[in-house]
């Protein structure tokens, strides 16, 4: 398989999304933007050009993947959606909400998708990704697309710096809008459970089904992006701090940047989490980047999708943590 790793702008002269459908129709790799972050994606009823998706991340087999959608008919082919679940899809869909729920018998899905569950991700995003699954009239399977266990990328040179060279194409519709995955709810026997927090909070999941979402009993597999140690730099990750040491890079946020460092970014000056959220990737790359020793990154409130933010911040503190020890043994 010949991978050119092109870059292509969905608005550019070239006609990217014919391109882009061909080369998943040829059992490619293509890095598509989604409203929450860059997925790395292929038909997913194709079995070789999954299995290359868990080769390209060096993603474990038994870690599922989220399934993308062109509309709730789509889903209903493989799954089975009850009142519940309907209304979830009603509420969100298209968005960055993924539900996991019941598998249908022989849905010709690549049976890699689910890892061996009886449940399936899906999910109806906004733009490009649902447009191309729709032309496809398959999903398409798509984890994030960064090398398992590192940041998720949220703009297309992430993507190429990061997989370029392992896929066909990467179409490049500019930054994601959210910037965080998407929140994760199992819906299971009139039960939800919030597998992973995202851009769609448990309030608004709660407004709409008069359900607050449980959290999982056990940290098992059951969403493996749960795993403590994910979504992390290279640098070591110092949380809530409120002074930076000289050879610290700063991540700061709100009116009252905390001091000291050798070079910092401010999520958001005015203190609003929706701007935080879609600059934390990108900013977390660009302090990695730099010759500071460590990262600093000041207290975010846990409001809302500052939750997510949380979430993912510590993953990446206890991520980078474990990369420093596994790289000084
Ligand atoms: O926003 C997103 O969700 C992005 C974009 C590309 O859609 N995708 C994404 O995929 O974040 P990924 O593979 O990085 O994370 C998907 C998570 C993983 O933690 C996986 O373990 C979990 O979903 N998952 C997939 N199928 C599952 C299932 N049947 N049951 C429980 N968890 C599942
Ligand atoms: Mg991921």
């Amino acid at each position: 398989m010949t991978n050119d790793g092109r870059l292509l702008r969905l608005d550019g002269n070239i006609d990217a999304f014919g391109e882009a459908l061909a080369a998943l129709k040829a059992g490619k790799l293509v890095g598509i933007p989604t409203e929450t972050v860059y997925g790395l994606a292929a038909d997913a009823c194709d079995a070789k050009a999954v299995a290359a998706i868990f080769a390209a991340k060096g993603r474990p087999d038994f870690n599922p993947l989220i399934v993308h959608v062109s509309d709730a008919a789509m889903a209903n082919r493989y799954v089975k959606i009850a009142l519940l679940a309907e209304k979830l899809i009603a509420a969100f869909w298209p968005g960055a909400l993924t539900l996991v729920l019941p598998l249908r018998d022989c849905t010709g899905l690549a049976p890699a998708v689910t890892a061996g569950l009886p449940t399936l991700a899906v999910r109806h995003p906004k733009g490009v990704m649902a447009d191309l699954a729709k032309a496809l009239d398959r999903p398409i399977a798509a984890p994030s697309a960064n090398t398992s266990g590192r940041i998720s990328a949220t703009t297309a040179q992430h993507v190429m710096d990061d997989l370029g060279k392992k896929l066909a194409i990467v179409l490049d519709n500019g930054p994601c809008a959210v910037g965080l995955e998407s929140t994760i709810v199992k819906v299971d026997d009139g039960k939800l459970t919030l597998l992973r927090e995202g851009g769609i909070t448990a309030e608004q999941i709660e407004q709409v089904t008069g359900m607050k979402p449980a959290k999982p009993e056990t940290r098992a597999i059951e969403a493996p992006g749960m795993l403590l140690a994910h979504y992390a730099p290279s640098k070591p990750v110092r949380l809530n701090a409120t002074q930076g040491a000289e050879d610290e890079a700063l991540l700061a946020f709100g009116s009252q940047p905390i001091a000291g460092g050798c070079t910092s970014l401010n999520l958001s000056k005015s203190g609003n989490l929706e701007e935080a959220a879609h600059n934390l990737y990108a900013f977390m790359k660009a302090l990695d980047a730099t010759d500071a020793h460590a990262i600093a990154v000041q207290a975010i409130p846990g409001t809302g999708i500052g939750r997510a933010i949380n979430d993912r911040l510590k993953r990446a503190a206890t991520g980078a943590a474990e990369n420093h020890e596994k790289a000084a043994s």
